[in-house]
């Protein structure tokens, strides 16, 4: 009999953009499909359609552009919402409609306030309208897991009925226990119960509200689940969705046991990893399991004596099967243009000669600032250079001078290049430096923004390190997320609440598009 296979959804560009605080343009969430098709998960859900008109451009570009996963887009069970996603994914060459509506008497009496017969209503016509547009159709009871189980039974079996193609259990409170009796039973007896449930595929998609969702999703795939659901880094609303690398190296390290199939190329999972973290600002905590900092380093002497003698002592996994690089070729002032090409490549960039040659430039200023540029300097470096090609640019920060102590007014000078090219310069003072720094912007710039978020990094270890910075700001009610990277952190923070400044500057030439609709987990 042939090894069954467990489709893999990723969600990180819809209900991993739910994290607090965290917004992606549509450049963004590009960069992170291609990322995923790279990985080769089988569904990317794309986003929301219905919530933005933002939201709708980067589903129907992603839809248009990204060959291979099926491409979905998610729609409360409203004809508005089913209508805009089917026009956001209709031209993929794979488009999905995911049609939710919670199935709980918690959420239909307190959010939704409608009877149980009124809301079943809904999830038939709906799914009925997707399935009139496309062949593809996922449909979720919301909160199953504190759903009375007769109605999730008969609000699934008549969802079928009306051409339903994947059943996604949705524990979306992380609610579920992982066990026989607690999860595992609840999918037994979905598929004991629910007539037509062997023609769909069943799903699930776990919270980690109780820091259980990818324990529930493993056990899930014991007990039939045939596709799961989760984000890269498990970012996601509130204590956010079950890690999706996490998922993926349980079921290929202990394919022993699951004794199931996945079609993920594991070594792209390191790369995405770094380029959500970097794009979101979400740091991935150090002893975070297959992505952390410390998820490969032996730090005892025991240990380390074990892994030199044979990996396989502590290790369960190796390092590169998810695609941390192994190199060992040091990076410096002394390198030549081959051999950072050839670490770029390693790293996953493919350039040509021109960017090359501008990469090579920014590559040697760093080099001479740093005694050691590590793939992690690389990636920032990287992430700059397509930041500044990509980024709406209005203002572009040209020089900062600052001065301050513990005893002085910290008092900062900066001169901007602007949209005309003509560069402006003030000064301001502040709380400390950043602060005099952002004054100082709005001076030149004239706009009054309110600094809600501010984290600064060190890319890599040593005093020489890069500091890598990402700021939010509010203006208007509305979040602008701007990064930045340099050896001095103070020029990397300027930088990071430009960009953030030029995405607002960029956000209001365009603006008048309100949002719409509310957000699920
Ligand atoms: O958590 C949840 O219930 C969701 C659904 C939309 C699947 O995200
Ligand atoms: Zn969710």
């Amino acid at each position: 009999m042939a090894t069954e296979k467990v489709l893999l959804l990723d969600t990180t560009l819809r209900d991993g953009e739910q994290s607090a605080g965290i917004g992606m343009t549509g450049q963004e969430k590009m960069e992170i499909a291609r990322q995923l098709q790279r990985m080769q998960v089988d569904i990317i859900e794309a986003g929301f359609a219905a919530s933005s008109p933002g939201d709708f451009e980067a589903v129907s570009n992603i839809a248009k552009e990204v060959k291979g996963p099926i491409i979905a887009s998610l729609a409360r069970a409203v004809a508005n919402d089913v209508d805009q996603a089917w026009r956001s994914v209709e031209h993929s060459e794979r488009p999905r409609i995911h049609v939710f509506l919670s199935s709980s008497e918690i959420h239909q009496m307190h959010q939704l306030r409608k009877n149980r017969e009124e809301v079943m209503e809904m999830a038939v016509t709906m799914v009925e309208r997707a399935k009139g547009y496309c062949d593809d159709v996922e449909f979720s009871p919301m909160d199953a897991t504190r759903t009375n189980p007769e109605y999730l039974f008969q609000m699934l079996s008549e969802v079928i009925k009306a051409g339903a193609t994947t059943i996604n259990i949705a524990d979306t409170v992380g609610y579920a226990i992982p066990s026989s009796a607690g999860f595992g039973q609840l999918l037994k007896d979905v598929q004991a119960n629910v007539p037509g449930i062997e023609n769909v595929v069943l799903s699930v998609h776990c919270h980690n509200d109780l820091g259980l969702a990818v324990a529930n999703s493993l056990i899930a795939v014991e007990f039939g689940a045939r596709q799961v659901e989760g984000c890269i880094n498990g970012i996601g609303e509130r204590a956010g969705n079950a890690s999706l690398e996490e998922i993926i190296m349980g079921l290929d390290t202990r394919k022993d046991h699951f004794g199931v199939e996945i079609n993920a190329d594991t070594t792209q999972i390191y790369g995405a990893s770094r380029m959500v973290s970097r794009i979101t600002g979400m740091a991935v905590q150090s002893n975070k399991a297959i992505v952390g900092e410390n998820a490969f380093r032996h730090a005892s002497g025991i240990h380390q004596d074990g892994v030199i003698k044979n990996r396989s002592t502590y290790e369960v996994m190796q390092p590169e099967r998810v695609g941390v690089p192994g190199n060992t070729l040091v990076l410096g002032k002394l390198s030549g243009r081959a051999g950072l090409q050839s670490r770029l490549e390693d790293l996953g960039y493919a350039l040509s000669r021109e960017d090359m040659t501008k990469v090579f430039e920014s590559f040697k200023e760093l080099a001479d600032k740093k005694r050691e540029v590590t793939d992690r300097d690389l990636e920032i470096l990287m992430d700059e250079e397509k930041r500044t090609a990509t980024e709406p640019i209005s203002y572009t920060l040209d020089h900062v001078q600052f001065s301050g102590g513990d005893q002085d007014i910290a008092t900062a000078t900066v001169r901007l290049i602007g949209p005309d090219q003509k560069s402006a310069t003030d000064a301001s003072t502040g709380n400390g430096p950043v602060d005099a720094v952002c004054n100082a912007i709005d001076r030149v710039i004239g706009c009054e923004c309110e600094l809600v978020d501010f984290k600064v990094q060190a890319v890599t270890e040593g005093m020489d390190s890069m500091g890598s910075v990402t700021i939010r700001i509010e203006s208007a009610g509305k979040t602008y997320t701007g990064r930045g990277a340099d050896t001095d952190i103070i020029v990397a923070s300027g930088k990071a609440y430009l960009s953030a400044v030029n995405r607002m500057l960029a956000a209001d030439e365009e603006s008048n598009i309100p949002a719409v609709g509310t957000t699920p987990d």
